[in-house]
């Protein structure tokens, strides 16, 4: 796929596969076009050129809500979430997005006791059952990114991309999610953008990595922590200074 923003072109011809149950990591520096890809696969952008294939079916030119009820759910780098709704109110709201009917607010007892329990074994798969009533203004940093990865799993995808899930998480913070994402459900092919190596690395089978738009390196994580160039533009700069993920300041090239 390609996109350019006027001269820029923040994605330039990258093109990747992941198989059922695998989990991709793309690693690459600010500004390197990880983002915009995913903006791209799932219809949140269009893209210039490429193609996109679900399970077989070409979705290239499927609006997003379309993308996402044939099993592509993704979460943003920044919050996604509502100070006043509660964890199960989220739950209920992200599942209830996608199914059948959704604009109607008329819940029979049996269909609400579903819809609760739907979001009980959510918030049970992420780990917030004892948040499950708590409103997301009282959530610390990292159980918003729980819920925002439950929210994501409440559509059932079949793949799932997540964008830095892990930035601004504390170090215990960081290995909760870690332990979450080795957790999922094995048949659910699992997208990784995270500048975090550690998170990044001990969950991935396979790794991209992006620079500058364009795709450097890909391989096994072993391949990857090896490979000279990707240490120059990508651990080369986690071990300087790194601008915060969400300050989308652009990458200058190789150092
Ligand atoms: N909507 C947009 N309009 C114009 N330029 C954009 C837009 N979105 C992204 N860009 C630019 O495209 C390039 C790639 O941005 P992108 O957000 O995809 O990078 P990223 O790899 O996700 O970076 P980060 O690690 O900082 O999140 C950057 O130079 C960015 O400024
Ligand atoms: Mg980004």
């Amino acid at each position: 796929m390609s996109r350019s923003f006027g001269g820029l072109r923040a994605v330039d011809d990258v093109s990747f596969e992941v198989a059922v149950g695998e989990r991709l990591a793309v690693l690459g520096p600010n500004g390197a076009g990880k983002s915009t890809l995913f903006n791209l696969v799932c219809g949140d952008l269009e893209a210039d050129s490429g193609r996109i294939i679900l399970a077989g079916e070409d979705v290239t030119v499927l609006q997003l809500h379309h993308r996402v009820r044939r099993g592509l759910a993704r979460t943003y780098q920044t919050s996604s979430v509502f100070d006043g709704l509660s964890v199960a109110e989220h739950l209920i709201l992200a599942r209830r997005g996608i199914e059948a009917h959704r604009l109607s607010l008329r819940f029979s007892r049996a269909e609400r006791q579903r819809m609760r329990e739907a979001a009980e074994d959510l918030a049970g798969t992420v780990g917030l059952t004892h948040r499950i009533d708590d409103i997301a203004e009282v959530l610390s940093h990292g159980e918003r990114r729980q819920l925002e990865v439950a929210m994501a799993l409440a559509a059932h995808p079949v793949v799932i991309l997540l964008d830095e899930p892990a930035a601004g998480l504390s170090a215990s913070e960081r290995s909760l999610l870690t332990e979450l994402l080795l957790g999922l459900d094995g048949s659910v092919a699992l997208v990784l953008v995270e500048h975090d190596m550690e998170v990044a690395l001990t969950v991935a089978d396979r790794v991209i990595v992006l620079e500058s738009g364009r795709m450097i390196a890909a391989g096994t994580p072993d391949e990857i922590e090896a490979d000279p160039l990707v240490r120059a533009v990508y651990l080369g700069e986690q071990h300087g200074t790194r601008a915060e993920p969400s300050a989308n300041s652009h990458h200058g090239g190789a150092p």
